[in-house]
This record gives structure tokens, sequence and C-alpha cells, in this order.
């Protein structure tokens, strides 16, 4: 039988060692970042990432910059045996798995403020959302110095927000976006699915069929503003209990959609089943 196994770094100066011997051999590199909880939707990304480059390296990080104090950091789910054992499977050739102090350490006093496709959405209601992302980020591509990095169209706006940053800040990387791993049902996985009750995982596929009839409405020149007050209607019938946004953008700026420009548009939302918040998006 093949054995399979994946090596497993946990610190900086362990990486810098490991990449410059695949930096050597004259390879490839994609990264493809984590916060760990692994599924189907994650795995997708790496074997996306072993297409596109000889090697691939995951980082599991679960960065404390990018929850607020109310957020569900502490009971994040960790699962770091497993999740090796799953990028093993997949034949992801190095786990990134930085120490919480390595990455943030007592005199660390730097952060990332994006603006442009950064505002709104998210950051109406997580403001400090993109900054804590923005800035780990910006560490794991200084650490990992990949050629390229994988993101899930699921979080399109912090994919928007990615390339915003690459592109302002001339990071010599490209960054490639990934399509959305759904359950049969349609809902996107997402490793917060696991907080959702039975009866709240019923109601959960509302969530993709509303935004999919939302990005309908507007393909066919439907007024925004219209489409944005029957999705939200639509949510809270379905049982929603509280609804953070919908609404119809612009694909590359999430800024406003132009219906007749004939540029890209994506519909997004951000909902609540209790006290469980879930996101995704699709294109117009
Ligand atoms: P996390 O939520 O673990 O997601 C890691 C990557 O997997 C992201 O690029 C996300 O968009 C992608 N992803 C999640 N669910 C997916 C699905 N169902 N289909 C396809 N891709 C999916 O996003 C983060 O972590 C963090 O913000 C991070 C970028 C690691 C910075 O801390």
């Amino acid at each position: 039988m093949k054995s399979i196994s994946v090596r497993a770094v946990r610190t900086l100066k362990v990486l810098r060692r490991e990449i410059a011997l695949i930096r050597s051999r004259g390879e490839s590199l994609a990264l493809v970042p984590t916060m760990g909880a692994l599924h189907e939707g994650h795995l997708a990304l790496v074997k996306l990432a072993k297409k596109k480059a000889d090697r691939a390296v995951v980082s599991i990080f679960v960065n404390p910059t990018q929850f607020a104090p109310d957020e569900d950091f502490s009971r994040y789910p960790r699962r770091e045996a497993d999740d090796i054992a799953k990028l093993a499977a997949v034949a992801a050739d190095l786990v990134w798995l930085p120490h919480p102090a390595e990455m943030y350490p007592a005199n660390f006093a730097t952060r990332i403020a994006p603006e442009g496709a950064a505002q709104d959405l998210e950051t109406e209601f997580r403001p400090h959302f993109f900054g804590g992302v923005t800035t780990v980020v910006a560490k794991l591509f200084n650490q990992v110095t990949p050629d390229l990095a994988i993101f899930g169209e699921k979080d399109f706006q912090q994919l928007t927000v990615i390339k915003q940053l690459v592109r302002d800040l001339d990071m010599p990387l490209k960054i490639v976006g990934a399509p959305t791993t759904r359950a049969r049902d349609g809902l996107a996985l997402s490793s917060r699915n696991a907080y959702l009750s039975d009866a709240e995982r019923q109601i959960a596929p509302a969530l993709i069929q509303i935004l999919r009839d939302a990005a309908d409405r507007a393909r066919r020149g439907g007024n925004v503003h219209q489409i944005r007050a029957d999705a939200t209607l639509g949510l809270l019938q379905a049982g929603f209990t509280k609804v953070d946004y919908v609404d119809v953008r612009d694909a590359d700026t999430l800024g406003p959609y132009q219906s007749k420009s004939r540029r890209k548009g994506r519909a997004l939302a951000a909902a609540w089943l209790g006290k469980t918040r879930l996101i995704d998006n699709v294109g117009v």
C-alpha cells in the first residue's frame, strides 16, 4: 500500500529551509491559506494548487486579528490531526502551522488597512475583519513566498480584497480564485456549518436559492433596490433570523452594479440562523 504523509512545519526557520529546498530544485510553489477544520471545499483548492504548481503549501492558522472580541475565535473548530491526514490524502507537500506567538509576538505593531473593495458589505458588520485578513495574508505571502495563492469564491469579497492587496502593494505572485464547493442541496461547505442544528441545516440552502433568484433578476435588468428588498424578505420568510446584507454588486470592484453596463455582477449575502452567520454569493 502507498504510504501517504505530509510534512508539518511549525517554525519559520524550518519553513524557510523547506521553501529554499523546493526553490533549489527549480520547482514552482502554490499556497492555500486556511484556518483549518478542513472540508471538501478547502481540499478542492489544494487539488487546484497541485494542478497549477509543482508544490502545494497549505497554511492552517486561526487568525485572532480577524475576529472581533464577541466573535467565535475561541469556539472556532480546531482539528489539526484530522486536517493533516486530509492534506496527506490530497498530496499537499507542506503544512505550515505557525505558532501564534511567532505570528504575533508581543511587540507586533503593524496592520494593513484596506479600502476600496474592503469597504461595505462584510465591513459594515465586521469592521476589523479585512484589516486582520490582509495583514495575516501578507505575512503568509512573505513567509512562504509562493508563485501563486488560491482563494475560494465562497468568500468573494475576501478574494477581491486580496487581489486588490497584491495589485496595490506590487506583491510578486498571482491570485487564483476557485469555485465554491457545495453540498448536494446547494449549501456552500463551510467550517461554520458544524454549528447548525438539524432544523437550521434544513433552512440553510434557502440562502443560495434566494441569491440565484436575485442574480437571475439582475441579469434580466431588474431593479437592484427591489431585488434587495425581496431577497431580504425571502430569507426571513425561509426562517433566517437576521439578514446582515443582500446585494448585487459589480463583480470586479464590488461597487454599485450597473445592469446596462454589460459588466459582470455578483449577488452576495450574509444572514443568521440563530447564532450562526452564513455567507454566500453567486455570479450574475
Ligand atoms: P477559511 O475560512 O479556512 O477558508 C480558507 C479558504 O478556503 C478561503 O480561500 C475560502 O474562500 C476557501 N473556502 C472555504 N469554503 C469553501 C468552499 N465551500 N468552496 C471553495 N472554497 C472554500 O478564509 C479564511 O479561512 C481566512 O480568512 C484566511 C484567508 C485563511 C486568512 O486567515
